[in-house]
Formats: structure tokens, sequence, C-alpha cells
């Protein structure tokens, strides 16, 4: 079996992808003293070398990277070792042009970029699986190698193709799923606007039509996706842990980026080795270390509490966004440690040394072009000084408070067309509830809707439009158990085929809520809706009528006026709340006060944006206290306990200045 962590590697992951191809080997030298300086402990390498390493078809040159491995290992840094599968060479697509991805408008995108796949060409499989084998021959025993890492970030910049061996490779899926023709019919409902299929030739992937495309057939269609790119990490995978025996295998995820959501993470997670993720901050938002923590945190879970590793984020402004601003003094350490302290064993950038040439040239590195007379070098150097004393944090665990759910399938089937709102969006909702959490200084787990939930106290469904019965019966035997539920709006609504459930909505939780909605009321565009308890929401509002919920707020005005807008049903031995309309911030925070009381869990009274989360390990407690406001605060800690990144002794308190970390060790927090 492969190990879980980078074989050799007894620190915390410090370093970044390291691209010297795109240097003379002069450079290489420099590279590797200035890494030693800075604490660099492992590097990525050989992600977009296809096109070096196999410069002929059939032909390879391992010359080069032989050379760069035996250099890194001898400077005693560990090597991630790329499988440059997101990058097949020219004169691959000039031989198999059919393996260039076709959009769904029927556009037949060009080479010349990079990640341009079609993944069910049977030429790129037969292709990746041959690269993966000449690299595991050659570097499968290699000392330098502690990590493989397969193609970067699937579904990116492109996932679904939509030529014909796609919709081959679609129907061998679907014929898997359904076995017969008659209950692909029936699970795509094909009796509305007469699509009956009568024969599997005619099943088609959802391409342009002229008017909503079938909602089922877009949603297996989007699971196909997900499943097809698995199966090509999958080859890969095998074919290393055979050439590679105990070195593990990863790809690197992009957990949290809602521009990239074609992947059921879920799915992958339980294939790779050791969860590796990126993570960029969207940088012109506001508190976007709050999309960072939730980013760790479903990483995080992803792993199943296990630690993972931040494979990529960045010193500096990344190239890719619209207005690149770059990050403040102080804000890539807090950046990093925030990732550590939510269960990375480690931090990694794109990239080492700032590239000179192509797309990439104005992205921030560990090295910029400024060299090492740069605060970014100096804050590098500080970073990598810091990471080494953390080293007695790695394998501990992060100790959360909650559970919210998530799933990526559910979001597919609710961002499809005509939806009752084109305002309601699934994954605003878990941002939003999210940043209570956040604000309440509650640690969140995430969890699949099927998890066993009942280690929490309390659990959040921030959107969960697509419900099965059996999502539906853990969520009911959860709150006959005693736990607290919080579901917010459109949740249980269809069943896995995005078949509305019989009766009222919300057909699968109407039980447990102890209610039925009449009648949703979507907003005009901008209306705001007021509740008696003095908070406004927005985009949604429902008709609620009781049954066996009580009331805790009601609409004062808009469509659903004088109607409930938050519940609360007892039942069993445990609680469920209902928000039937999009609370704002405050409402969302006062509503998980309450549910926390319910839950008996007692919140952390301290200051906007300072982050305190535990890991927990064998031989001690490490609480993390990230400080992103702009003055310094005092943190109480049970002590005697010791700082870990300035080795003070610490009794009853711990002081924070402004955008400062500290971790303390040993200590449970005494407000817990
Ligand atoms: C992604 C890629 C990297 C690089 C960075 C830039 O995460 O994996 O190769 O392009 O973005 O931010």
């Amino acid at each position: 079996m492969a190990a879980q962590w980078p074989v050799g590697l007894d620190a915390l992951a410090y370093g970044g992808d390291y691209n010297p191809e795109q240097w003379p080997k002069t450079v290489w030298r420099e590279d590797v003293r200035l890494m030693r300086e800075a604490g660099v402990t492992m590097v990525s390498i050989g992600i977009f070398t296809w096109s070096l390493l196999e410069p002929e078809p059939g032909q390879y040159d391992f010359g080069w990277l032989d050379h760069l491995l035996d250099l890194v290992h001898d400077s005693g840094i560990r090597v991630a070792l790329g499988t440059p599968t997101v990058v097949p060479p020219a004169w691959f697509y000039q031989r198999n042009p059919e393996a260039l991805p076709v959009t769904r408008e029927g556009v037949r995108l060009a080479f010349g970029s990079r990640g341009a796949i079609c993944h069910s060409s049977a030429a790129y499989q037969q292709a990746i699986v041959s690269i993966a084998e000449q690299l595991g021959r050659r570097y499968g025993r290699h000392p330098a190698v502690a990590l493989w890492h397969v193609h970067n970030e699937y579904g990116v910049p492109v996932s679904a193709c939509y030529c014909d061996a796609t919709a081959a490779a679609f129907r061998r899926w679907l014929a898997d799923r359904y076995t017969t023709l008659k209950e692909l019919n029936e699970a795509w409902g094909t009796t509305f606007w007469g699509q009956t299929y009568n024969s599997w030739t005619q099943v088609q992937p959802p391409r342009l039509t002229p008017t909503a495309c079938n909602p089922a057939q877009q949603l297996d269609w989007a699971r196909f996706t997900s499943d097809e790119l698995l199966e090509n990490f999958i080859r890969e995978r095998d074919v290393l842990h055979a050439l590679s025996p105990g070195i593990p295998v990863t790809t690197n995820f992009q957990a949290a980026l809602s521009q990239c959501e074609s992947l059921d993470y879920w799915a992958w997670a339980r294939e790779v080795d050791v969860v590796t993720n990126d993570h960029y901050l969207v940088a012109e938002t506001d508190r976007n270390h709050i999309n960072l923590a939730m980013s760790a945190d479903i990483t995080r879970s992803l792993a199943n509490g296990r630690p993972w590793l931040l494979l990529e984020h960045s010193t500096g402004a990344v190239n890719w966004q619209p207005r690149n601003i770059a990050k403040r003094p102080g804000e890539m350490g807090r950046n990093s440690l925030a990732h550590v302290g939510r269960g990375s064993d480690g931090a990694m950038f794109f990239q080492w040394r700032a590239s000179r040439i192509g797309a990439e040239k104005f992205h921030s590195a560990m090295l910029p072009h400024a060299g090492t007379e740069s605060r970014i070098w100096r804050e590098v150097v500080r970073l990598g000084r810091a990471i080494g004393a953390l080293a007695p944090v790695r394998g501990s665990r992060v100790v959360a408070d909650i559970a919210m759910l998530w799933d990526w399938q559910s979001w597919w089937a609710q961002r499809l067309e005509w939806r009752p709102s084109v305002d309601l969006d699934a994954r605003e909702r878990a941002d939003a509830w999210y940043a209570a959490a956040y604000d309440r200084h509650l640690t969140v787990d995430f969890a699949h809707p099927d998890a066993e939930l009942s280690g929490y106290p309390l659990v959040v469904v921030p959107a969960l439009y697509t419900m099965s019965e059996s999502v539906a019966a853990n969520l009911r035997r959860y709150v006959e158990k005693g736990g607290v539920l919080v579901v917010s709006c459109f949740s249980g609504i269809v069943d896995e085929r995005d078949v509305v459930h019989p009766g009222p909505y919300p057909g699968a939780l109407r039980d447990v809520l102890g209610l039925t909605v009449d009648e949703f009321t979507p907003l005009l565009e901008g209306e705001r809706v007021r509740l008696d308890n003095g908070t406004t929401a927005d985009i949604w509002a429902e008709v609620i009528t009781l049954e066996g919920a009580e009331r805790i707020w009601s609409y004062t005005n808009g469509p659903a006026a004088g109607h409930p807008a938050v519940t609360r049903h007892t039942t069993g031995r445990g609680t469920a709340w209902y928000v039937s309309t999009c609370l704002g911030q405050d409402g969302l925070v006062t509503v998980l006060r309450q549910a926390a009381a319910d839950a008996m869990l007692p919140g952390r009274d301290l200051p906007r944006d300072i982050e305190v989360v535990e890991r927990a390990g064998i031989e001690g407690r490490y609480l993390f206290v990230i400080n992103h406001s702009d003055e310094e605060t005092t943190v109480p800690v049970t002590g005697p306990a010791t700082e870990l990144l300035t080795g003070e002794n610490v009794t009853a308190h711990i002081q924070v200045p402004a955008g400062e970390v500290r971790v303390v060790a040993r200590t449970i927090w005494s407000e817990r």
C-alpha cells in the first residue's frame, strides 16, 4: 500500500512548483542554494514537460531530469514528480487532432495553451499510460521521489468534451447505470417534450439545443464527465503504484474554486493517496481569508480529517484575475499558516522562480523578478523558518465544532436553467452560511449528505436542492437522536434524478422540519424583505404552513408577509431549524447563535477577523490564532504553554499583534 504522506519528508512541506526547464542549467545551482536558504523541503517538478521528455513520438530524453533530480536530492529536498499529461506535445495533436476537445457549441479548441484534452480520446488514454510507464520505470524508485503529482488540476480549463468519441463513452456510462433504454427513458422523463429514445445511438451529450435541454440528461452528463476524468487519473495512478511501490500518488484539487465545480471531489478523494489542494485568493473580494478558510476546511473534509497538503497558493498577486491585487506585507504568511491551522501539513506555492517568458510571467513567485533584495523574498525566508518551527503540529488533526453538508451533484442540478430564480445560487448560500460560522468562530467540517453525522452537535444544510430518500433518512435519524439541524431554503426539493418529491415542498424534509411550503415566492431583483426581528433578506421567500414547527420570525412585508420566515421544530431528541429566505449576514449569525445554544455549543466571543482554530495530536494541542485585523488582540488560553513561533511562555493569555499569527502548543483554549 502506498504511503499517505510524501515519503521521506519528515517535516512540514514547504516549497513550490519548480519549472527549471525555463532556465539555463547555470541557474539551477543557484535555485537549490536559495531553496535551502528559504527552508524549502519539497518541490513539484515536471508538470508541464511532456514535449521535453518525449520530443518525438517514442523517443525520450530523460538526461535533464536525471540531472535535476540528483541535484535536488543532493540538497536534501524531496520531490513531488509530475506526470505531464495536462500538456500533450504538438506532435501528439498533429497525429491525433480528435484529442482536442469540442465545446458545447461544437467548436474544436486549438493547441497553443494547455489542458486542451478530450478525456475520452483513445489515443490520449493510451498516451498517458505510456508516458506514466516511462516515468514510473525510470524514477519509480529514485530516492528523490516522495510523491507522484499526476496531471494538473483536472477539469481546468476544460472538463467536458462534446465530440463523438465522448458521446460513445457517455452511452457506455449510461448503459452501465441504467442497463436498459426503458430505464434511461424513465430516469430522464423523456415522455416530457417527446424525447423518448428507442435506440442507444440516438442518445447524445447535452449539446446546444434551441431551449432548455433535458435536466436529467444534463445532470447525468455532469456525473459522467467527473467520472470520465477520474478514470484517466486512475489509469495513471495504477501504473505508478505498480512501478513505484510505496510512493503515494496525488493530483491537485481546487476544492473550493467556484468557477471549477465540474468534479465530484468526494469520489475523487477516495482514489488519491494524499489529498492535495490549490487555493488562490479572489484578491478583490473583501475578507477573502474567509474563502481561504472554507477551501481548507473542504479539503480537510475530503481527506476525512487526515492531514492534507496545500500544493499551490501564491506569494503575492496572481496574473489571471482582472485586477491582480498584490498581497499586503504579512498576508502571505497569514494565508499559509491559516491553511496549516486548518490541517495542511505544509504550504507550497505556484511557483518557485518567477517566469520571464510565457503566459504566467506576471504571476508572483517565491523568488520574484526583483530577486532576493525584495520584500517577498524576505517574507518567504521568514515563512520557511515559521514552517520549520511548526514541525510538532505534523499529523495532528483539526478539532471541528459543526458540520455543513456539501454536494457538488446537487449544485450541478440546481444550476441548470429554468429554476424558480436565477438569483438563488447554491454556492452563494454555502459561502454566506460559512461566513456566518466563521464570524461565530465555529470551526466547520464539510460532510457528504450521506455521511454519519452523529459526532456533530450541529449540522447546517446551506443548499441541498437534490436529496435522495437515503439522505432524508440520514437527516431524520440525526435529529431524532438529538442533533440540531439548520436547513436553508430550496433544500430537499427533488430526488437524484431531478424529479420533484411527491406532495408539498420540501418533500424530503417536511416531517423533520414540521412544515410544508405552499408556494415559492421569489423576490424581484434587488428587492429586500424585512423580518419581525429587524433583519432583512433578499432573493427568496416562501409561504409556509406550520405542521408542528414553531414560528421564530415572520416576514413583515413582501409576497410572504405575515407568514413564518424562520421556524424551529423539536422532534425526537433533537431540533430542526428552517430558514425560508436568503438572510443577510446578521440574520444568519443570529440563527447560528440560537441553534448553537440548542446544541449546547458555546460560541467564542472574539473580535471580528480573529481566526482561531485548533489541531490536536498525540503529543499536544495547537491553537492557531490568526489576526487578520488592524489591531492587536488578546486571546485567552489555558497554560502553561509555549508559543511555537516566538518561543514565548504563555500562561493565561496570548497577545497577537495586528496581522500576526501565533501558535500556542499544549494548551486547551479556556472558553471552549
Ligand atoms: C493553477 C495552476 C498553476 C498555475 C497557477 C497560477 O493553480 O495549477 O500551474 O497556472 O494556477 O495561479
